[in-house]
């Protein structure tokens, strides 16, 4: 049976990525699974890993994007347990994932509980991992405690700002003014990155317990500066 993927034959734009179509399925060897792809994110880290600037990103092209994804397990290679045909299960790929089927190893992917909609659970791989991971096992906050969050409104500000109302964190986050009304949904009190200095914000009140800031340069000094 022929399926269809995502390919880049070299790193670029958009006009990079082709569908191309396989002739047959990969079979699986022993210790592996078949799964069909159900959905895949399309993520800034998927944006970086096209344009080839993904930091400690070793694969060359040809390639599949494509950073994680939820699916159906549709085959099993030898000797495989514990994990049943039909099966929906998520991963985290880094790469790969923009295809109809792939092959993981049978210990790579987690179970997904029935009923969740695909499209909705994938966002829990690699932006809520991601946030969870930061909150948790980096910064260690504690309840009741104050962020600030850049790119509240993307994909993981959108996350660490949800995971942080679980803990009554006092949370700021700075977006473009037409994401106001979803940082403010979410409990955080947004800052205009455009207009405002977020640094004189934080040091009004006292500043900060911890700052999640992906945009790197002079604004992660600032960010470091934000911090009580
Ligand atoms: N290491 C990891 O495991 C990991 C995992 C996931 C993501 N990441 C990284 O985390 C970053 C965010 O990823 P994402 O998926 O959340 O991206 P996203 O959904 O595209 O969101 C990025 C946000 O950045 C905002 N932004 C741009 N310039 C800004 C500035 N100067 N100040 C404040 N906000 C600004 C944009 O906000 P507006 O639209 O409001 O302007 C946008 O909402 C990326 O660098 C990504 O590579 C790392």
């Amino acid at each position: 049976m022929s399926y269809k993927k995502v390919i880049l034959n070299e790193f670029g734009g958009p006009q990079v990525l082709q569908v191309v179509e396989e002739a047959a399925l990969p079979e699986p060897e022993a210790g592996d699974v078949r799964i069909k792809v159900l959905v895949a994110s399309a993520t800034f880290t998927d944006t970086m890993v096209r344009k080839g600037i993904y930091y400690g990103f070793k694969e060359t092209p040809p390639l599949s994007p494509g950073y994680d994804m939820v699916g159906a397990v549709d085959k099993l290679g030898a000797g495989v347990t514990g994990i049943e045909i039909g099966q929906m299960v998520a991963d985290l790929t880094v790469f790969g994932a923009y295809t109809e089927y792939m092959l993981r190893l049978a210990d790579s992917p987690v179970p997904v509980p029935a009923g969740l909609d695909p499209a909705e659970a994938v966002s829990m791989v690699l932006s809520y991992v991601t946030a969870y991971q930061m909150l948790h096992r980096i910064a260690k906050v504690q309840r009741g405690q104050k962020i600030l969050v850049h790119g509240a409104g993307g994909a993981v500000g959108t996350a660490l700002l949800e995971l942080g109302a679980l803990l009554d964190l006092e949370m700021y986050g700075t977006a473009s003014k037409t994401k106001h009304e979803l940082v403010k949904s979410l409990g955080g009190t947004p800052i205009d990155y455009k207009s405002e200095d977020f640094l004189v914000k934080m040091e009004a009140i006292g500043g900060v317990d911890a700052a999640f800031d992906a945009i790197g340069g002079d604004n992660f000094k600032r960010s470091f500066e934000s911090l009580k």
